[in-house]
């Protein structure tokens, strides 16, 4: 068992030294970039080169390294799976490696920007998940550690949740820096389009989400969908009746609309809170976040444009938030007959109620891409609507998708027993239900897998301690299993 540990040894020292060289290069390479500035017009914020390879490398690695490898660690952490730290691992050598071609681009040049600023608190968060994941790794259990180990846990845990929303607005900052857009007069607009944009691709992964892994979690909080999502609209509501005009100043451009849809947010919202609750305090589904999302797909989209091309991205931003509305609609009333879901557990969910929370996708990246500097910019270039349409609706499928591969790779180790079984709560006793569509082998293997996973929950830490032998046999158990 000692050696089983020591084993892994070589490869944490490892990351311990890229760890140290890692910070002494980020305090010499942020010395050694200081080339900002040189070769920008006047009233532009980037230069008239090309991007170079070098930038081109950064921004691939990037994407992979913070795009693809982190959200999908951060699952293989969630569920405990010995994947988790040569993924991180290997994701964390990537983002150090591009961030030192980050600052050692030639070619165009940026004005100081948000993308740069905000990199050193990035690294800094990654190398803290790192630091924390490598004490973790270690295994020290007794004593002092083992008492701080919990909070140690739910630090790298609730850090590497939220690590996706930091990710994805580096990445939006990122994209702003490379066109030279969301500057100066524009970034108010940019802020409304990206804020909003995100929004409703943030509400639609949590549908995800909560359609096809949430229905338990839901059922436990006593409370409806519709009360979560009304009480956030009415907050939201609440925020922008205040915040989008200068109050005690004139009424300019566009201020009274995005005031009246704030108001309009709380007031159904506060409707949409009261109708979530049936006469005895049980829960029941309403229609209101649906009606709210068809108002404001309504509202957003007649804003007077000054280009052909904004018109057309910003009616078919409109139209497909008003479907998201309808299609929900449809969903809640005909389809589920104001049910929460088709089975207890959500297992199996209806095709058609994949159509809400995709919508909501794409009307986020519709919005996204419909700012005043994007549209001119692909006016000028004779990019017609329909095919920016298509590539934004494309976008939207690819995040759709990796979104629901996600929640899969964790469903399929919470829920391990597949869509017949009724109640997570009674896995392993009704073993045999996921056995149906799966083929034998595999659904017994998915069986043991669950077992060990439930066990895995229930030791505590200190059982675990103590009894370190058997839990190591465990983890080889496991380790087989999952080679198997
Ligand atoms: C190479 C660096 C890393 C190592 C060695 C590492 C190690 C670990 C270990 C050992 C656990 C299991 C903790 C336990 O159950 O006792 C864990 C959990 C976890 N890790 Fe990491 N980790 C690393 C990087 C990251 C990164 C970059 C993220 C961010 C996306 C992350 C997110 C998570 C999450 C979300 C959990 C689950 C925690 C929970 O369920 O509350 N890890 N990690
Ligand atoms: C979360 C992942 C990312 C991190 C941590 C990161 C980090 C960095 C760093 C440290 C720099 C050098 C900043 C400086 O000049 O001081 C940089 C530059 C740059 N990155 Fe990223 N980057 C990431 C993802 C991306 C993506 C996805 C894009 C693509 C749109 C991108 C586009 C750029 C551009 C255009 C520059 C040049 C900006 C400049 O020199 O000021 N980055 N990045």
């Amino acid at each position: 068992m000692k050696t089983a540990r020591l084993g892994r040894a070589p490869g944490m020292g490892g990351i311990g030294i890229t760890l140290a060289v890692a910070v002494v290069g980020f305090a010499a390479a942020a010395r050694a970039h200081e080339h900002h500035g040189e070769g920008i017009p006047e009233g532009k914020f980037i230069s008239d080169d090309p991007i170079d390879s070098i930038l081109w490398t950064h921004i691939l690695i990037q994407i992979v390294a913070w795009g693809i490898l982190f959200p999908t660690g951060m699952v293989l952490g969630i569920i405990r799976s010995r994947w988790h730290v040569p993924v991180q691992t290997t994701g964390a050598v990537l983002a150090i490696l591009a961030y030192f071609l980050g600052h050692a681009h030639k070619g165009r040049q940026f004005a100081p920007n948000m993308h740069a600023k905000f990199a050193s608190a990035m690294m800094l968060v990654l190398l803290s998940q790192v630091g924390l994941g490598i004490y973790l790794k270690l295994h020290l259990e007794r004593g002092f550690n083992g008492r701080i180990r919990p909070y140690i846990v739910k630090a790298h845990g609730i850090v590497g949740k939220i690590m996706p929303v930091l990710i994805w607005t580096q990445f939006v900052f990122g994209g702003f820096a490379a066109l030279g857009f969301c500057f100066g007069d524009h970034t108010g607009q940019c802020l409304a389009h990206f804020i909003m944009g995100g929004a409703f691709i943030a509400y639609g992964v949590i549908l995800t989400i909560l359609l096809l892994v949430g229905q338990l979690w839901l059922r436990r909080t006593g409370r409806s969908q519709e009360f979560f999502d009304s009480l956030v609209i009415a907050a939201w509501g609440c925020v922008n009746t205040f915040t989008e005009h200068r109050w005690g100043g004139e009424w300019v451009g566009n201020d009274l609309q995005h005031t009246s849809m704030g108001v309009i947010w709380w007031c159904a919202g506060l409707v949409g809170i009261w109708l979530s609750r049936r006469r005895d305090g049980s829960p029941k589904r309403n229609l209101i976040p649906a009606l709210v999302i068809i108002l404001t797909g309504f509202g957003m989209s007649a804003h007077p444009q000054h280009l052909e091309l904004s018109n057309h991205v910003h009616t078919m931003f409109g139209y497909t938030l008003m479907a998201a509305g309808f299609t929900r609609i449809i969903e809640i009333s005909i389809l589920l007959r104001d049910k929460g879901a088709t089975t207890r557990d959500g297992s199996d969910p209806n095709s058609f109620q994949y159509l809400p929370p995709f919508l909501l996708y794409a009307s986020g990246f519709l919005f996204m891409g419909a700012t005043e500097e994007q549209m001119k910019l692909l006016s000028d270039a004779h990019v017609t609507h329909v095919s920016y349409i298509l590539l934004l609706y494309s976008i939207a499928f690819v995040l759709f998708l990796f979104v629901n591969m996600l929640v899969h790779l964790y469903a399929v180790h919470a829920f391990p027993l597949g869509p017949v079984h009724k109640d997570a709560d009674a896995a392993g006793v009704e073993a045999n239900g996921g056995l149906a569509g799966n083929g034998h082998l595999r659904g017994d293997r998915r069986v043991r897998d669950a077992e060990e996973f439930e066990l895995e929950g229930l030791i505590s830490e200190d059982e675990r301690a103590e009894d370190e032998d058997e839990d190591e046999e465990g983890k080889v158990r496991r380790n087989g299993a999952a080679r198997a």
